[in-house]
């Protein structure tokens, strides 16, 4: 990648400069700067429009970007050892794009069972050849947790010439691939390893048990900032390695986005990105503490609790009662979770301290 045109501002800056200089907008968005309003819309609301900008000069493009986005994507790119670009529609697109720079019409595909329907559209949309791989359930529980090396060892013996592995990982319920193991040996048969990692943008520490599998040999990785970090819905991005072809994931990109990517949300991947940069490894600690905490008060409480390997996805076991009673209860005094099922229910937890007003009142 040709490095960024040198500017001193951060992409959030020059949004910001742009705002405070008060312009004069003869371009879309057709609310011009904000300024076509009037008083039903909230205050709040209102502050937030004239940051919805377009693709002027000083602004970049994101489909051809050679100033602050390719310098905002180049700072991610750091972080998380890789080449990076933003993504505005979600891993849903980044799973297409995945997707259409590794593997043909007609070609086999070796993918996770249970699958993001965004992965299972491409396939269906792309033409691909999928190849099931059935992840392991996981004892107690039921839940299906992650692929294992034996079982895709097993599809590429029988079913030869794949020409991607797709995973899912971590899974919504926190559990984690050992990618290192399958990307070593997928390397050795030159197949790309390409990992939906929709719930693990936060997964960069280096002292956590299990990273990003972008650390740990993928070939390329989707993650929805949205999901776990500050960033607003629909923000995404996907990282990727030497061993994908950039032209060809570049021209699916911009072939599946939208032509007038939202600045609201490029800004909040900017932001997103240098809250995670920022974190001090004492941040860290007291983080993983607060959430080991919470799962403590939890198991005190008498709730029986799974945590997978991912520190911020926490899933309490109703059965028997039912975890949809248990979060209609939930809701009712003020708290929403992220998923509930007939004997489970799914919290995800902030990248931030857990505060003591948020487990007091039902946690007993
Ligand atoms: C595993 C997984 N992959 C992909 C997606 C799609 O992500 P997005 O909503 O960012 O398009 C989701 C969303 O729920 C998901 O859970």
């Amino acid at each position: 990648m040709a490095p960024a045109r040198e500017n001193p501002f951060t992409f959030l800056e020059v949004l910001e400069q742009h705002v405070r200089e008060h312009r004069v907008s003869f371009h879309v968005p057709g609310h011009h700067n904000g300024t076509v309003v009037d008083d039903r819309l909230p205050d709040a609301f209102a502050k937030v429009m004239p940051y919805d900008l377009t693709e002027l000069a000083h602004l970049d493009d994101l489909h051809d970007a050679s100033g602050i986005i390719e310098q905002a994507e180049c700072a991610l790119g750091k972080l998380y050892e890789s080449k990076s670009k933003w993504l505005v529609n979600g891993s849903t697109v980044g799973n297409w794009s995945m997707l259409a720079a590794t593997v043909k019409r007609g070609e086999r595909v070796y993918v996770q069972r249970n699958s993001h329907k965004s992965i299972w559209n491409a396939i269906e949309w792309l033409g691909l050849k999928p190849v099931l791989l059935t992840p392991t359930i996981e004892r107690g529980t039921g839940i299906p947790t992650v692929v294992t090396l034996d079982t895709i060892k097993q599809a590429i013996q029988e079913f030869p010439g794949g020409r991607a592995v797709m995973l899912t990982s971590p899974t919504y319920y926190g559990d984690m691939a050992d990618i290192r193991t399958i990307s070593d040996y997928l390397t050795l048969l030159d197949i790309p390893l390409l990992v939906d990692e929709a719930h693990g943008a936060h997964l960069i520490h280096p002292q956590l048990p299990r990273r990003s599998a972008i650390f740990e040999g993928a070939s390329a990785v989707v993650q929805s900032a949205h999901k776990t970090l500050p960033a607003l819905t629909m923000g995404a991005w996907v990282h990727y390695k030497d061993n994908i072809d950039e032209a060809r994931l570049k021209h699916a990109l911009a072939s599946f986005q939208t032509s007038s990517p939202s600045y609201l949300i490029m800004a909040s991947l900017d932001y997103a990105r240098s809250y995670l940069e920022r974190l001090t490894d004492e941040e860290w600690s007291a983080i993983q503490k607060s959430h080991a905490q919470f799962v403590l008060e939890l198991k005190r409480a008498g709730f029986v609790v799974k945590v997978g390997d991912d520190f911020t996805k926490v899933t309490i076991l109703t059965y028997p009662k039912n975890g949809l009673i248990f979060s209609q209860h939930l809701a009712s005094i003020g708290i929403d979770i992220e998923l509930a099922a007939v004997d489970h229910v799914l919290f995800c937890l902030p990248l931030r301290e857990i505060e003591k007003q948020e487990i007091e009142h039902w946690i007993k």
